[in-house]
């Protein structure tokens, strides 16, 4: 070997052993706080909105059609078309905004229901999406369940906030 291989060998196993070096003292993924990854979420806009005047007068203007499908009551439903439209406004009222632990307007446009101007309306489809496919797809064939009816639904994960935890330590 002559002694030019020699130095480049030689510069090779340094380098190698760098990266080693490198490798072993970096920070593991799991001591990153998981804080530090996610976006914070964004809180709701609209402070002076009165959510039981808003559910009243909408209650109002689908009087006597309180038992139709959601989706020929209202404008734009779609997963929750089938529902009762009666039922629909129970849904957002217990089931998204006290789940999330926001009113309405964290969703929704205060004068107008049906816009699709927020984002969080169309994250809460998709959430609906997510909750099915886990409910149906996963709990509901988990032969170790042995048969129980195990669900999830908002509230098994927000638990009243925007951001669901993902530790124990206070948000
Ligand atoms: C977490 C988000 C979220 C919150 C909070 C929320 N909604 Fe909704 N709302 C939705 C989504 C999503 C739809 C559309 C559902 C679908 O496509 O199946 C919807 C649809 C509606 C519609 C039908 C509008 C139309 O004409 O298409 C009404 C009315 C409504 N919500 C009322 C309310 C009221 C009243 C509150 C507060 C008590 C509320 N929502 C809180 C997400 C939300
Ligand atoms: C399996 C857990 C899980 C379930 C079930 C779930 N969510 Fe979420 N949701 C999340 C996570 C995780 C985020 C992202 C939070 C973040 O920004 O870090 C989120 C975010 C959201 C956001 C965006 C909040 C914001 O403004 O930043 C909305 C709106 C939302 N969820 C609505 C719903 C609704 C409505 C349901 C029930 C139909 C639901 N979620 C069910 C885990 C869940």
């Amino acid at each position: 070997m002559t002694n030019l291989s020699r130095a480049k060998l030689a510069a090779a196993a340094l380098s190698v052993s760098l990266i080693a070096c490198i490798l072993v003292f970096a920070p593991s993924p799991t001591s990153i706080a998981f804080a530090e990854l996610v976006p914070e979420p964004t809180p709701t806009p609209e402070a002076a909105f009165d959510q039981e005047a808003a559910i009243a007068k909408i209650r109002e203007s689908i009087k006597g059609r309180e038992n139709e499908p959601a989706g020929k009551v209202f404008k734009n439903v779609e997963n929750l078309s089938e529902m009762p439209a009666g039922r629909l406004l129970a849904v957002m009222q217990f089931g998204y905004s006290r789940s999330l632990g926001v009113d309405c307007t964290h969703c929704h446009s205060a004068e107008n229901f049906a816009s699709e101007a927020k984002p969080q309306k169309q994250i809460a489809r998709d959430m609906h999406v997510m909750m099915g496919k886990i409910t149906g797809e996963m709990l509901g064939k988990m032969e170790s369940l042995g048969g129980r009816q195990a669900i999830v639904n908002c509230t098994t994960c927000h638990r009243g906030q925007i951001k669901p935890a993902t530790n124990l330590q206070p948000n």
